[in-house]
Protein backbone atom coordinates (compact mmCIF):
# COMPACT_ATOMS: atom_id res chain seq x y z
CA UNK A 1 0.00 0.00 0.00
CA UNK A 2 1.00 3.43 -1.29
CA UNK A 3 1.09 5.83 1.58
CA UNK A 4 1.57 9.19 0.73
CA UNK A 5 3.62 11.54 3.92
CA UNK A 6 3.76 15.07 3.87
CA UNK A 7 5.87 16.45 5.76
CA UNK A 8 8.06 13.05 5.31
CA UNK A 9 11.42 14.47 5.76
CA UNK A 10 10.70 16.66 9.23
CA UNK A 11 11.14 14.96 12.75
CA UNK A 12 8.71 12.93 13.08
CA UNK A 13 7.94 12.36 9.52
CA UNK A 14 11.16 10.72 8.64
CA UNK A 15 10.97 8.17 11.55
CA UNK A 16 7.25 7.31 10.21
CA UNK A 17 9.17 6.94 6.46
CA UNK A 18 11.04 4.18 8.18
CA UNK A 19 8.53 2.70 10.35
CA UNK A 20 6.06 2.34 7.32
CA UNK A 21 8.78 0.94 5.15
CA UNK A 22 9.72 -1.58 7.85
CA UNK A 23 6.07 -2.64 8.30
CA UNK A 24 5.82 -2.88 3.86
CA UNK A 25 4.44 -0.01 3.51
CA UNK A 26 5.84 1.99 -0.09
CA UNK A 27 5.92 5.63 1.89
CA UNK A 28 6.30 8.58 -0.42
CA UNK A 29 7.02 12.13 0.69
CA UNK A 30 5.61 15.21 -0.15
CA UNK A 31 8.00 17.79 1.35
CA UNK A 32 8.23 21.64 0.63
CA UNK A 33 11.63 21.60 3.01
CA UNK A 34 10.27 24.87 4.48
CA UNK A 35 11.21 23.12 7.80
CA UNK A 36 13.67 20.54 7.33
CA UNK A 37 17.29 19.65 5.13
CA UNK A 38 17.75 17.94 2.09
CA UNK A 39 20.59 15.56 4.08
CA UNK A 40 17.36 13.86 5.55
CA UNK A 41 16.31 12.23 2.66
CA UNK A 42 20.11 10.79 2.40
CA UNK A 43 19.52 9.56 6.22
CA UNK A 44 16.34 7.79 5.38
CA UNK A 45 18.62 6.25 2.06
CA UNK A 46 21.30 5.22 4.50
CA UNK A 47 18.46 3.62 6.84
CA UNK A 48 16.02 2.56 4.41
CA UNK A 49 18.70 1.13 1.30
CA UNK A 50 17.44 2.75 -1.14
CA UNK A 51 15.98 6.57 -1.96
CA UNK A 52 12.39 6.87 -0.77
CA UNK A 53 10.39 8.81 -3.92
CA UNK A 54 10.10 12.50 -2.67
CA UNK A 55 8.05 15.44 -3.93
CA UNK A 56 9.30 19.09 -3.51
CA UNK A 57 6.17 20.84 -2.93
CA UNK A 58 3.56 21.47 -0.64
CA UNK A 59 -0.05 20.66 0.33
CA UNK A 60 -1.72 24.21 -0.62
CA UNK A 61 -2.32 23.34 -4.59
CA UNK A 62 -4.59 20.85 -5.08
CA UNK A 63 -3.41 19.86 -8.51
CA UNK A 64 -0.16 18.82 -7.07
CA UNK A 65 -2.05 16.54 -4.74
CA UNK A 66 -3.90 14.86 -7.72
CA UNK A 67 -1.07 14.36 -9.49
CA UNK A 68 0.78 12.72 -6.88
CA UNK A 69 -2.47 10.61 -5.71
CA UNK A 70 -2.96 9.55 -9.65
CA UNK A 71 0.71 8.77 -10.29
CA UNK A 72 1.57 7.05 -7.01
CA UNK A 73 -1.67 5.24 -6.08
CA UNK A 74 -2.06 6.66 -2.98
CA UNK A 75 -4.19 4.67 -0.68
CA UNK A 76 -3.39 6.97 2.42
CA UNK A 77 -2.31 10.05 3.87
CA UNK A 78 0.06 10.82 7.16
CA UNK A 79 -0.20 14.38 7.05
CA UNK A 80 2.35 16.25 8.83
CA UNK A 81 3.05 18.99 7.08
CA UNK A 82 2.91 22.12 9.56
CA UNK A 83 4.65 24.71 11.07
CA UNK A 84 4.73 23.87 14.85
CA UNK A 85 6.57 26.94 17.15
CA UNK A 86 3.92 28.45 19.61
CA UNK A 87 5.73 31.66 19.69
CA UNK A 88 6.08 31.82 16.47
CA UNK A 89 2.47 31.24 15.91
CA UNK A 90 1.20 34.44 17.79
CA UNK A 91 3.86 36.44 15.50
CA UNK A 92 2.40 35.03 12.53
CA UNK A 93 -1.44 33.89 13.23
CA UNK A 94 -2.45 34.08 9.40
CA UNK A 95 0.96 32.42 8.22
CA UNK A 96 -0.27 29.46 10.79
CA UNK A 97 -3.95 29.26 9.80
CA UNK A 98 -2.86 29.39 6.51
CA UNK A 99 -0.57 26.43 6.58
CA UNK A 100 -2.42 24.73 9.41
CA UNK A 101 -5.80 25.05 8.33
CA UNK A 102 -6.21 26.24 5.06
CA UNK A 103 -3.99 23.40 3.57
CA UNK A 104 -6.00 20.27 5.44
CA UNK A 105 -9.32 21.97 3.99
CA UNK A 106 -7.76 21.24 0.31
CA UNK A 107 -6.21 18.03 1.60
CA UNK A 108 -9.24 16.65 2.63
CA UNK A 109 -11.23 18.42 -0.67
CA UNK A 110 -8.94 16.64 -2.60
CA UNK A 111 -8.55 13.30 -1.45
CA UNK A 112 -12.57 12.94 -1.20
CA UNK A 113 -12.35 14.09 -4.75
CA UNK A 114 -9.96 10.98 -5.92
CA UNK A 115 -11.61 8.63 -3.70
CA UNK A 116 -8.58 8.40 -1.06
CA UNK A 117 -10.24 6.76 1.77
CA UNK A 118 -7.14 6.79 5.15
CA UNK A 119 -6.30 9.65 6.73
CA UNK A 120 -4.09 9.87 9.93
CA UNK A 121 -3.55 13.77 11.27
CA UNK A 122 -1.57 14.91 13.68
CA UNK A 123 -3.06 16.14 16.45
CA UNK A 124 -1.68 17.51 19.88
CA UNK A 125 -1.84 17.00 23.73
CA UNK A 126 -1.51 20.84 23.52
CA UNK A 127 -5.83 20.30 23.12
CA UNK A 128 -6.05 19.71 26.57
CA UNK A 129 -4.31 22.36 27.67
CA UNK A 130 -4.10 22.39 31.95
CA UNK A 131 -5.52 19.53 32.70
CA UNK A 132 -8.11 19.12 35.87
CA UNK A 133 -7.44 15.50 36.56
CA UNK A 134 -4.32 13.35 34.92
CA UNK A 135 -3.45 11.04 33.41
CA UNK A 136 -5.46 13.21 30.37
CA UNK A 137 -7.49 10.53 28.29
CA UNK A 138 -9.30 11.24 24.88
CA UNK A 139 -12.41 11.56 27.48
CA UNK A 140 -10.81 14.51 28.76
CA UNK A 141 -12.11 18.02 28.07
CA UNK A 142 -10.41 20.08 25.60
CA UNK A 143 -9.57 23.59 27.10
CA UNK A 144 -9.34 26.63 24.65
CA UNK A 145 -6.17 27.13 23.09
CA UNK A 146 -3.48 29.58 24.79
CA UNK A 147 -1.85 30.07 21.34
CA UNK A 148 -2.50 29.86 17.47
CA UNK A 149 -0.59 26.86 17.05
CA UNK A 150 -2.59 24.62 20.05
CA UNK A 151 -5.91 26.46 18.07
CA UNK A 152 -5.11 25.30 14.40
CA UNK A 153 -4.95 21.69 15.90
CA UNK A 154 -8.09 22.41 17.54
CA UNK A 155 -9.74 23.90 14.45
CA UNK A 156 -8.17 20.51 12.68
CA UNK A 157 -9.82 18.48 14.64
CA UNK A 158 -13.21 20.03 14.28
CA UNK A 159 -12.61 20.34 10.92
CA UNK A 160 -12.13 16.45 10.62
CA UNK A 161 -15.24 15.42 13.19
CA UNK A 162 -17.44 17.58 10.93
CA UNK A 163 -16.69 16.16 7.57
CA UNK A 164 -16.84 12.54 9.27
CA UNK A 165 -20.01 13.77 10.48
CA UNK A 166 -21.62 14.84 7.40
CA UNK A 167 -20.88 11.38 5.73
CA UNK A 168 -18.28 12.08 3.67
CA UNK A 169 -16.59 8.73 2.93
CA UNK A 170 -13.46 9.42 4.60
CA UNK A 171 -11.88 6.91 7.43
CA UNK A 172 -10.07 9.66 9.91
CA UNK A 173 -7.64 9.31 12.80
CA UNK A 174 -5.83 12.20 14.83
CA UNK A 175 -3.07 11.07 17.46
CA UNK A 176 -2.75 13.48 20.11
CA UNK A 177 1.28 13.68 20.27
CA UNK A 178 2.54 14.07 23.88
CA UNK A 179 6.49 15.08 23.77
CA UNK A 180 8.48 13.29 21.25
CA UNK A 181 12.14 12.99 21.70
CA UNK A 182 15.25 10.97 20.92
CA UNK A 183 16.27 9.74 17.29
CA UNK A 184 16.72 6.67 15.39
CA UNK A 185 19.54 4.67 16.75
CA UNK A 186 21.94 4.89 13.53
CA UNK A 187 21.92 8.25 14.48
CA UNK A 188 20.89 9.00 10.58
CA UNK A 189 18.18 11.03 11.28
CA UNK A 190 17.00 12.61 14.04
CA UNK A 191 15.21 16.19 15.04
CA UNK A 192 17.15 19.00 13.44
CA UNK A 193 15.32 22.42 14.82
CA UNK A 194 16.60 25.51 12.85
CA UNK A 195 18.30 28.41 14.99
CA UNK A 196 17.78 28.26 18.74
CA UNK A 197 15.33 25.32 19.70
CA UNK A 198 12.29 25.90 21.83
CA UNK A 199 12.19 22.01 22.60
CA UNK A 200 14.00 20.47 26.02
CA UNK A 201 15.52 17.76 24.81
CA UNK A 202 17.49 19.35 21.92
CA UNK A 203 18.52 22.65 23.92
CA UNK A 204 19.43 19.83 26.19
CA UNK A 205 21.95 17.96 23.80
CA UNK A 206 23.34 21.42 21.99
CA UNK A 207 23.82 22.56 25.79
CA UNK A 208 26.17 19.13 26.51
CA UNK A 209 27.64 19.61 23.03
CA UNK A 210 28.86 22.95 23.67
CA UNK A 211 27.08 24.83 20.72
CA UNK A 212 25.04 26.56 24.11
CA UNK A 213 26.82 27.84 27.28
CA UNK A 214 23.49 26.87 29.41
CA UNK A 215 20.13 25.08 29.68
CA UNK A 216 17.41 27.96 31.61
CA UNK A 217 14.78 25.38 33.74
CA UNK A 218 12.02 27.22 33.47
CA UNK A 219 10.70 27.52 37.03
CA UNK A 220 10.97 25.05 39.77
CA UNK A 221 7.83 26.68 41.62
CA UNK A 222 5.10 24.51 40.21
CA UNK A 223 3.06 22.46 42.43
CA UNK A 224 4.75 19.05 41.41
CA UNK A 225 7.31 17.17 43.63
CA UNK A 226 10.31 18.49 42.81
CA UNK A 227 8.88 21.87 41.58
CA UNK A 228 9.53 20.83 37.54
CA UNK A 229 6.88 21.03 34.77
CA UNK A 230 6.01 17.34 34.11
CA UNK A 231 5.48 16.23 30.62
CA UNK A 232 5.39 12.37 29.19
CA UNK A 233 8.37 11.97 26.73
CA UNK A 234 8.05 9.52 24.05
CA UNK A 235 10.62 7.75 22.08
CA UNK A 236 9.88 9.38 18.29
CA UNK A 237 10.30 5.90 16.72
CA UNK A 238 7.42 4.99 18.96
CA UNK A 239 5.42 7.18 17.99
CA UNK A 240 6.51 6.58 14.22
CA UNK A 241 5.19 2.98 14.60
CA UNK A 242 1.65 4.49 16.69
CA UNK A 243 1.55 5.86 13.04
CA UNK A 244 1.64 2.00 11.25
CA UNK A 245 -1.02 0.86 14.24
CA UNK A 246 -3.46 3.65 13.70
CA UNK A 247 -3.18 2.81 9.22
CA UNK A 248 -3.80 -0.69 9.90
CA UNK A 249 -6.76 0.14 11.77
CA UNK A 250 -8.28 2.25 9.34
CA UNK A 251 -7.84 0.04 6.54
CA UNK A 252 -9.23 -2.84 8.69
CA UNK A 253 -12.35 -0.72 9.50
CA UNK A 254 -15.35 -2.29 7.46
CA UNK A 255 -17.04 1.21 7.38
CA UNK A 256 -16.38 4.52 4.81
CA UNK A 257 -16.78 7.29 7.06
CA UNK A 258 -14.93 7.02 10.72
CA UNK A 259 -13.17 9.06 13.00
CA UNK A 260 -11.63 8.97 16.30
CA UNK A 261 -8.75 10.49 18.43
CA UNK A 262 -6.02 8.77 20.09
CA UNK A 263 -3.26 9.44 23.23
CA UNK A 264 -0.07 8.88 21.67
CA UNK A 265 1.93 9.14 24.73
CA UNK A 266 3.97 6.44 27.31
CA UNK A 267 1.76 7.54 30.40
CA UNK A 268 4.48 8.10 32.95
CA UNK A 269 4.89 11.86 33.72
CA UNK A 270 8.40 12.75 33.75
CA UNK A 271 10.01 16.24 35.29
CA UNK A 272 12.54 18.23 34.22
CA UNK A 273 14.88 18.05 36.00
CA UNK A 274 14.31 13.92 36.35
CA UNK A 275 15.23 14.00 32.49
CA UNK A 276 17.85 16.24 33.18
CA UNK A 277 19.69 14.28 35.38
CA UNK A 278 18.40 10.99 32.95
CA UNK A 279 20.24 12.56 30.49
CA UNK A 280 23.68 13.40 32.73
CA UNK A 281 23.61 9.52 33.77
CA UNK A 282 22.98 7.94 30.57
CA UNK A 283 25.43 9.96 28.63
CA UNK A 284 27.80 10.33 31.02
CA UNK A 285 28.19 14.78 30.18
CA UNK A 286 27.30 17.14 32.70
CA UNK A 287 25.35 19.41 32.11
CA UNK A 288 25.28 23.32 32.34
CA UNK A 289 22.05 24.42 33.75
CA UNK A 290 20.42 27.08 35.66
CA UNK A 291 16.72 27.91 37.27
CA UNK A 292 14.99 30.51 35.85
CA UNK A 293 11.46 31.98 35.84
CA UNK A 294 8.10 30.13 34.11
CA UNK A 295 7.87 29.81 30.59
CA UNK A 296 4.59 31.68 29.67
CA UNK A 297 2.26 29.34 28.68
CA UNK A 298 3.75 26.31 29.90
CA UNK A 299 1.23 24.01 32.20
CA UNK A 300 2.25 22.40 35.28
CA UNK A 301 1.97 18.97 34.56
CA UNK A 302 0.22 16.22 31.49
CA UNK A 303 0.80 13.05 30.45
CA UNK A 304 -1.45 10.48 28.72
CA UNK A 305 -4.06 7.74 29.23
CA UNK A 306 -3.06 5.35 27.11
CA UNK A 307 -5.58 2.62 27.66
CA UNK A 308 -7.58 3.40 24.37
CA UNK A 309 -4.73 3.18 22.04
CA UNK A 310 -3.54 -0.09 23.42
CA UNK A 311 -6.84 -1.36 22.97
CA UNK A 312 -8.31 -0.10 19.99
CA UNK A 313 -4.93 0.21 18.30
CA UNK A 314 -2.78 -2.59 19.63
CA UNK A 315 0.12 -0.29 19.70
CA UNK A 316 1.99 0.65 23.26
CA UNK A 317 5.45 2.22 23.37
CA UNK A 318 7.93 -0.18 24.16
CA UNK A 319 11.31 2.02 24.15
CA UNK A 320 12.59 3.64 27.60
CA UNK A 321 13.30 7.51 28.07
CA UNK A 322 16.87 6.72 28.89
CA UNK A 323 17.22 5.01 25.39
CA UNK A 324 15.10 8.00 23.81
CA UNK A 325 18.12 10.15 25.88
CA UNK A 326 20.96 8.13 24.15
CA UNK A 327 20.06 8.09 20.68
CA UNK A 328 19.08 11.68 20.86
CA UNK A 329 22.94 12.20 22.49
CA UNK A 330 24.42 10.31 19.46
CA UNK A 331 22.34 12.19 16.85
CA UNK A 332 23.70 15.80 18.25
CA UNK A 333 27.33 13.73 17.90
CA UNK A 334 26.58 13.05 15.10
CA UNK A 335 25.20 15.92 13.41
CA UNK A 336 28.32 18.30 15.21
CA UNK A 337 30.50 15.55 13.10
CA UNK A 338 28.85 17.07 10.09
C1 LIG B 1 5.81 22.33 23.31
C2 LIG B 1 4.65 23.21 22.94
C3 LIG B 1 3.52 22.32 22.47
C4 LIG B 1 3.98 21.49 21.28
C5 LIG B 1 5.23 20.69 21.66
C6 LIG B 1 5.80 20.04 20.44
C7 LIG B 1 4.81 25.21 24.36
C8 LIG B 1 4.26 25.94 25.52
N1 LIG B 1 4.25 24.02 24.08
O1 LIG B 1 5.39 21.46 24.37
O2 LIG B 1 2.40 23.10 22.10
O3 LIG B 1 2.96 20.60 20.88
O4 LIG B 1 6.22 21.56 22.20
O5 LIG B 1 6.88 19.22 20.81
O6 LIG B 1 5.73 25.65 23.72
N2 LIG B 1 11.85 23.51 29.22
C9 LIG B 1 12.85 24.10 29.97
N3 LIG B 1 13.88 24.73 29.31
C10 LIG B 1 13.95 24.80 27.95
C11 LIG B 1 12.92 24.20 27.18
C12 LIG B 1 11.88 23.57 27.85
O7 LIG B 1 12.83 24.05 31.20
O8 LIG B 1 14.89 25.41 27.43
C13 LIG B 1 10.76 22.81 29.90
C14 LIG B 1 9.40 23.42 29.64
O9 LIG B 1 9.11 24.42 30.58
C15 LIG B 1 8.50 22.19 29.76
C16 LIG B 1 9.39 21.03 29.33
O10 LIG B 1 10.72 21.51 29.40
O11 LIG B 1 8.17 21.99 31.09
C17 LIG B 1 9.10 20.58 27.91
O12 LIG B 1 9.15 21.71 27.06
P1 LIG B 1 9.05 21.57 25.49
O13 LIG B 1 10.02 20.56 24.99
O14 LIG B 1 9.09 22.94 24.90
O15 LIG B 1 7.61 20.91 25.26
P2 LIG B 1 6.16 21.42 25.72
O16 LIG B 1 6.20 22.78 26.30
O17 LIG B 1 5.56 20.36 26.57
Amino acid sequence: MNVLVTGGAGFIGSHTVVALAEAGFTPIILDDFSNSEAGVIDGLEQILGYRPTTYTENCHNPETLRRIFRDENIQGVIHFAAFKAVGESMQKPLEYYDNNVGALIVLLKTMQECHIPNLIFSSSCTVYGEPDALPVTEQTPVKPAFSVYGNTKQIGEEILHDTVSAGIPLKITALRYFNPIGAHPSAAIGELPRGVPNNLVPFITQTAAGLRSSLTVFGDDYPTPDGTCIRDYIHVLDLAEAHVAALRHLVQLNTSSFYDIFNIGTGQGVSVMELINSFERVTGVSLNYSIGPRRSGDVTAVYAGVEKSEQMLGWKATRSMDQALEDAWRWQVRVDKG
